[in-house]
């Protein structure tokens, strides 16, 4: 989705700004732009594309400070006009901007009265106008009476000509973080874009501005310099094809960044620093509701289960785009659990929002740290999965599941969780690193079966209980990568509607680990071969008898049943990896998906 870089200070802002840019590439993108201040005339490109078409023919501007911006269109098809830099009617002003301005047909209208001439159909084009009519020799002065007058989502970062040694910014609900630096500042909606400059950022809070200028800044408020933990290289391909083949392949260490320091095998439980402040209110909670989108909402499925079982607390899932247009019956009783790895997602915040409104418990459970959602709620846990650049969520999925199932053991042991099992539980997480190794080794395997099943444009994915999210999840993946139909279902759900799909050229992938539900996954496997459908089981290691009932095997470890999910989602995110790959698509970026989601 949409991604903002801005550069001041001493060094040529164009080759920073391109390289923040490519950064930020994975965010996915239709059309990109950059402004850079040269001193006499602004230079100004805006294209739509990828930036590697036309790196050939960029010109080399002079200037120390500029903006740039990826677009994913919303308001305004995808055109170079509609591309970020916006500007005024005199081109002195330029602004790049991410988020929605609601209200900008009628602002638009308005100035358009007032003589404006508009060049473009996007909604940010009028905050350029705004701020040219607002303009009286300050610059941030002029963003200041802008932003009264609009109502939506921004991150924006803003120069011009006619007041022209700085760089303004201003955020409300859309990420912006400044990258303080050695005489440098640079502005960015994703510490990616930093990370190659500086380690030490300042998150703006919502309804902040901040000015950066070529020696200092200033932010209307004092705010604490907060350390990206990530290694520099961790954003980058590190020799493999693709960043989502390195982050599957990342999940054994990812997942052991999770656990590490949280696991306490001799008093079965967990240790999370960033819930302790509220544990005794935990202690007083009586239902959860977890809220996430897309892949982060089958994680949030896999915690249902977990928190019902061991720590005997109902739960129900929401997703987060729906959660505020219906009437969720919230008691005082309540807490919230929001799961997400960016901790930007629009949806996600805005439920969060309202959940606080009404006054109820709020748990994060996210990857980046200092993100909204990381600010936003009372505590929670973050994942530590390092920085996931490709669209399609692997390694923090895998983290959230192990995060939610610390969370068990943590609100299972402040109630009737008996040691034993809190110390089986924590000693099998232990050793989930180590089995995911294992799974891993298989990778060529998988690759000849996604070979072998590369002509089906149909899948079915199916499981019960703890791994009807991981079917959810399977199917998820090879849609989204793969740009396959794949339907995730319930295994017991088949034969009242599904089962009518199934023939010899619509295969199921049956997720039937040896667990409490193996004999009834079964029969769902029989239903299955009875229609002539062709079956993948992930079945789990030792059991021979499976091979003769479906067409092909993939084994995982044995563990315990509610940790199974993190297991057997490893295969299925290689097959549908491969599956992309073998398809010829951008599995990175797939068409019209975004990582981060910021608009509703
Ligand atoms: C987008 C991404 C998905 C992700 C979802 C939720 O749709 O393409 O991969 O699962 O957003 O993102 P979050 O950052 O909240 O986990």
């Amino acid at each position: 989705m949409c991604g903002i870089v801005g550069y001041i200070g001493k060094k040529p802002a164009f080759p920073i700004l391109l390289a923040g840019l490519k950064r930020l590439e994975y965010r996915g993108y239709d059309s990109f732009g950059f402004s850079v201040l040269d001193g006499k005339k602004p230079f100004l490109f805006k294209k739509t594309g990828k930036i590697s078409q036309f790196e050939q023919e960029f010109p080399d501007p002079n200037g120390e400070i500029g903006i740039a911006h990826t677009r994913w269109a919303t308001t305004g098809a995808v055109t170079d006009a509609n591309a970020h830099p916006h500007f005024d009617c005199k081109k002195e002003i330029f602004l790049v901007h991410n988020g929605i301005i609601e209200n900008y047909q009628e602002i638009r209208n308005q100035l358009i009265k007032e003589g404006h001439k508009f060049n473009s159909e996007c909604d940010t084009e009028v905050l350029s106008h705004l701020i040219e009519k607002h303009f009286r020799g300050n610059l941030e002065e002029a963003v200041r009476e802008t932003l009264r007058e609009v109502k939506g989502t921004y991150g924006i970062a803003v120069v011009s000509k006619r007041d022209p040694q700085k760089i303004v910014v201003a955020r409300l609900s859309s990420p912006l973080l400044l990258g303080i630096g050695q005489d440098e500042f640079l502005v960015a909606s994703d510490p990616a874009a930093v990370i190659t400059h500086t380690r030490q950022v300042i998150n703006l809070d919502d309804n902040e501005i901040a000015v950066l200028k070529p020696g200092n800044f200033f932010i209307l408020k004092e705010k604490p310099l907060e350390t990206i933990e990530w290694e520099r290289g961790e954003a980058e391909k590190k020799g493999y094809p693709h960043f989502t083949i390195k982050e599957i392949m990342e999940q054994p260490e990812s997942l052991e960044n999770t656990l590490k320091g949280r696991l306490l095998i001799n008093e079965g439980t967990a240790k999370l620093g960033g819930l302790e402040a509220i544990q005794d209110k935990l202690r007083k909670i009586k239902r959860l509701n977890i809220i996430a989108c897309g892949t982060a909402r089958h994680a949030a499925l896999v915690g249902e289960y977990m928190l019902e079982e061991y720590a005997n607390i109902p739960a129900e899932v929401d997703s987060a785009s729906e959660f505020r247009y219906r009437k969720p019956v919230l008691d005082k009783d309540t807490a919230a659990i929001f799961v997400s790895q960016s901790g930007e997602t629009a949806d996600t915040l805005a439920a969060l929002k309202e959940v606080k409104q009404r006054g109820l418990i709020t748990l994060g459970i996210v990857n980046v740290v200092g993100s909204s959602v990381a600010r936003e709620t009372d505590a929670g846990i973050y994942i530590r999965s390092g920085p996931e650049i490709a669209v399609a969520s692997t390694k923090a999925t895998t983290s959230q599941i192990a995060a939610l199932a610390l969370l068990t053991l943590f609100l299972g042991r402040q109630r009737d969780m008996a040691l034993v099992m809190g110390q089986r539980i924590t000693k099998e997480l232990a050793k989930i690193p180590e089995l995911v190794k294992k799974i891993l080794e298989q990778d060529v395997q998988i690759e000849e079966l996604a070979e072998k099943y590369k002509n089906f444009d149909n899948f079915m994915y199916i499981g019960r209980k703890y791994d009807y999210p991981t079917a959810r999840e399977g199917a998820h993946k090879i849609k989204e990568v793969a740009y396959v139909h794949a339907e995730g279902c319930r295994g017991g759900e088949l034969k009242h509607c599904e089962l009518a799909l199934i023939d010899e050229n619509f295969p199921t992938v049956a997720i039937c680990p040896s667990n409490s539900v193996y004999e009834k996954m079964m029969s769902n496997i029989e239903e299955i071969k009875a229609r002539g459908g062709p079956i993948i089981a992930v079945a789990t290691e030792g059991n021979e008898d499976i091979k003769n009932l479906v067409d092909d095997v993939i084994y995982i470890p044995k563990t315990l049943e509610m940790l199974t999910p993190i297991l057997a989602l490893i295969p299925l995110q290689l097959f549908a990896y491969h599956s992309g790959v073998l398809r010829g698509h951008n599995v990175d970026k797939p068409r019209n998906l975004a990582k981060s989601v910021t608009v509703e």
